[in-house]
C-alpha cells in the first residue's frame, strides 16, 4: 500500500461534467483523488485529459452494482487504506414526466442511481471513511430536491416539476441529514451541496453555470471545515 500523506477522495461519477471539474480541483489541491467511472475505458481518457502530474486514480464504480462497489472497496484500501472525503456525485435524469404521468420505470431506474447508488456506496465506504481523518461526505444534490423552495410559488424553478428526479434529490437530501444525525458523535460532516444549474451533458448542455463554476461550489464543501447537516449552495445554505 502506498498510504498517502495529502487529503484522499474518491468522486463517483467523475468520468465527466462536474465530477471531472471536482477531480481536477481537489486534485489541484494536492489531493489524491480517486476519479469513480462506471466505465474505465471513459475514466482513463477523462484522467488523460487532465494535467500530468496530479495523483488521481481511476476506480472502476457503477454505484448501483453491488459485485463492482465490492471490488472498488477493495481497491481504495489496497491503495490507500483510508478514505478522508467521499462525494456522492453520480446522477442521471431521466425525463421531466409531472407526478400525474411519472412512470415506476422512471421512479426506480433513478432512485436507483441517485438514491440508492449513494446509500450503498457510502455504507461500503464508511470503513475507509472513518480510518481516514477530514471524515466528509458530500451528496451533491439540486435545489430541485427542496420539498420547501418546491413550495414557494416564487421558486425560480417552480415550473421544473419532474417526479422522479426532484422526489431522488430529496431523498438524497433525507439520507443527508438522517445520516448527518448517526455519525455527528464521530465527527463525521455529512453535507449536501447544489452546484447549482450548470452546462452538461445532464441537460442538453442549457445550465447556465459552467462546470469549474458547479466544481467550485461542491468543493468548497468537500475542502473546508462547514459543520454538518446542512445543505449548501454557492453563497449560502438552502432550506431541505
Ligand atoms: N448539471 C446541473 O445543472 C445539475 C444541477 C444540480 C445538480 N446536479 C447533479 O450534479 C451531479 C453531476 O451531474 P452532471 O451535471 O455533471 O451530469 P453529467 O455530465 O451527465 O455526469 C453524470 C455522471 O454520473 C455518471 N453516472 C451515471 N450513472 C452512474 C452509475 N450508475 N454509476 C456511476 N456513475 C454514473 C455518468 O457516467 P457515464 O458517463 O458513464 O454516464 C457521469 O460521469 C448529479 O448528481 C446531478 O444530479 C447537476
Amino acid at each position: 500500500m502506498n498510504t498517502p500523506t495529502a487529503p484522499v477522495a474518491l468522486v463517483t461519477g467523475a468520468n465527466k461534467g462536474i465530477g471531472l471539474g471536482l477531480v481536477k480541483q481537489l486534485a489541484n489541491a494536492g489531493w489524491t483523488v480517486y476519479l469513480g467511472s462506471r466505465d474505465a475505458a471513459r475514466g482513463h481518457a477523462a484522467r488523460d485529459s487532465l494535467p500530468a502530474g496530479l495523483d488521481i486514480r481511476v476506480l472502476a464504480l457503477d454505484v448501483t452494482d453491488a459485485r463492482a462497489l465490492q471490488a472498488a472497496t477493495d481497491t481504495v484500501q489496497q491503495g490507500s487504506g483510508k478514505l478522508d472525503v467521499l462525494i456522492n456525485n453520480a446522477g442521471i435524469a431521466l425525463d421531466v414526466e409531472p407526478p400525474s404521468k411519472a412512470t415506476l420505470e422512471s421512479l426506480r431506474g433513478t432512485f436507483e442511481t441517485n438514491v440508492f447508488g449513494p446509500v450503498l456506496v457510502t455504507q461500503a465506504m464508511l470503513p475507509l471513511l472513518r480510518a481516514g481523518t477530514l471524515k466528509r461526505i458530500v451528496n451533491v444534490s439540486s435545489e430541485l430536491g427542496s420539498a420547501t423552495l418546491h413550495g414557494d410559488p416564487n421558486f425560480k424553478y417552480a415550473f421544473v416539476n419532474g417526479l422522479s428526479y426532484c422526489s431522488s434529490k430529496s431523498a438524497l437530501n433525507a439520507f443527508t441529514v438522517l445520516l448527518s444525525k448517526e455519525l455527528y458523535a464521530e465527527g463525521f460532516a455529512v453535507n449536501a451541496v447544489n452546484p447549482g444549474y450548470t452546462a452538461t451533458d445532464l441537460n442538453g448542455h442549457s445550465g447556465t453555470l459552467t462546470v469549474e463554476q458547479a466544481a467550485t461550489t461542491v468543493a468548497r464543501v468537500a475542502l473546508s471545515e462547514l459543520g454538518t447537516g446542512s445543505f449548501f449552495t454557492e453563497g449560502g445554505r438552502l432550506p431541505w
